[in-house]
């Protein structure tokens, strides 16, 4: 049976690379793919960022892989309309709570980063990020007028227990498969939310987790030595808003925010199945758009990880990450990732270097 995919390439650079990565889908086969519209490009057809429609669809799929969303455009409208709504909707009514965001520099792009090329070289870390939750979501917020005349802006940062649990149970999950380390961040030292964090993480790991190392660090800290020694981590655990801020942090340490996927994962359902959207860390990247600068590995390699983790489809899997590898070891680069004596490219011609390279690979 061909697998359900929703492809959404939202807006900006959206588009551009989800087309690369679906002349790559066509050529792996077994799969029935529906596109439909988010963010900006959901606005402007329907006037919401994500129609109902939308959703629905999403909820039937077996995986949805989306592009991107936002853009200048889209600015000034209030924020219930606004793109990034469409995305947080997404995740929210998928209950996705899960976020992976795994940051490896591929060896050829060692010398890409703004670090040192030692402190990056051979870099593999999983950020695994709590996304339905926290300040995102928490009630009370709003802007409230005051009597004063002043105005009051609210978000509330809150997590339970369940909360809490569900995402440390997948990253010491994911641990047993690596290194067998966990480093929860939190800000314990401010924050009850934080406090309960660190808590709760503790107590699932002395219950069911105890082969795997546990250690706990203020967020501040983490920003630091994610810069200053990053190979020390192996699994990171921690909120929503950290993970989006600690995450941006550790795709750079690999050279490009536009080498850098992401899974986002629900709960197991009764047949071991998650409802899962694989998008790049990047974002829509207004000012590139629509001139083929864009790199669409990013996106492809979110494909992979759709291969990977929703459909135990592991050859076809690492059958892309080899040749992603193979065409950054040639090269062949995009802008962002571009170095003297190497052959720039843009996205079309990134896509069918990849292309090119798996057939190679695979010897077809
Ligand atoms: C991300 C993005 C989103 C977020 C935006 C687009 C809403 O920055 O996926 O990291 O803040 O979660
Ligand atoms: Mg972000």
């Amino acid at each position: 049976m061909a697998k359900r995919v929703l492809i959404l390439p939202g807006d900006g650079i959206g588009p551009e690379v989800m087309a690369q990565v679906r002349r790559l889908l066509d050529r792996i086969g077994g799969f029935s793919i529906d596109e439909g519209l988010v963010g900006g490009a959901a606005y402007d057809a329907h006037g919401t960022p994500l129609h109902d429609d939308t959703l629905a669809e999403a909820l039937k799929a077996d995986a949805v892989l989306l592009g991107a969303v936002g853009g200048p455009k889209w600015d000034t409208l209030p924020f219930a309309d606004k793109p990034e709504r469409g995305l947080l909707r997404l995740r929210k009514d998928m209950d996705l709570f899960a976020n992976l965001r795994p940051a490896l520099v591929f060896d050829a792009l060692a010398g890409a980063s703004t670090l040192k090329t030692d402190l990056v070289r051979g870099l593999d870390i999983m950020i695994v990020r709590e996304l339905t939750g926290g300040v995102y979501f928490g009630e009370p917020r709003g802007i409230e007028a005051l009597p004063n005349g002043e105005r009051r802006g609210v978000n509330t940062q809150v997590y339970t227990t369940s909360e809490i649990v569900r995402v440390a149970r997948v990253a010491f999950e994911l641990a047993r498969k690596r290194d067998r380390r966990v480093c929860s961040v939190e800000k314990a030292n401010v924050m009850e939310s934080g406090l309960l964090w660190r808590e709760e993480v503790q107590t699932l790991h002395d219950a069911d987790y105890a082969d795997v190392a546990l250690s706990h660090m203020y967020a501040d800290n983490c920003a630091m030595q994610l810069v200053r020694q990053p190979k020390q981590f192996d699994v990171i655990v921690t909120d929503n808003l950290f993970g989006d801020l600690l995450s941006d942090c550790a795709a750079m340490l690999t050279g490009s925010l536009g080498m850098l996927p992401s899974a986002s994962l629900g709960a197991e359902d009764a047949d071991g199945r998650r409802k899962a959207l694989y998008e790049p860390v990047h974002g829509s990247a207004p000012d590139i758009a629509g001139r083929d600068k864009a790199n669409p590995m990013a996106c492809i390699l979110s494909a992979s990880m759709m291969l990977r983790y929703s459909f135990d489809r592991t050859a076809e899997a690492d059958l892309i990450d080899r040749a992603c590898q193979e065409v950054l070891n040639a090269g062949i680069r995009t802008g962002d990732i571009v170095e003297p004596g190497m052959t720039p490219v843009g996205t079309v011609a990134m896509g069918d270097a990849v292309l090119a390279a798996m057939d190679r690979l695979s010897g077809a």
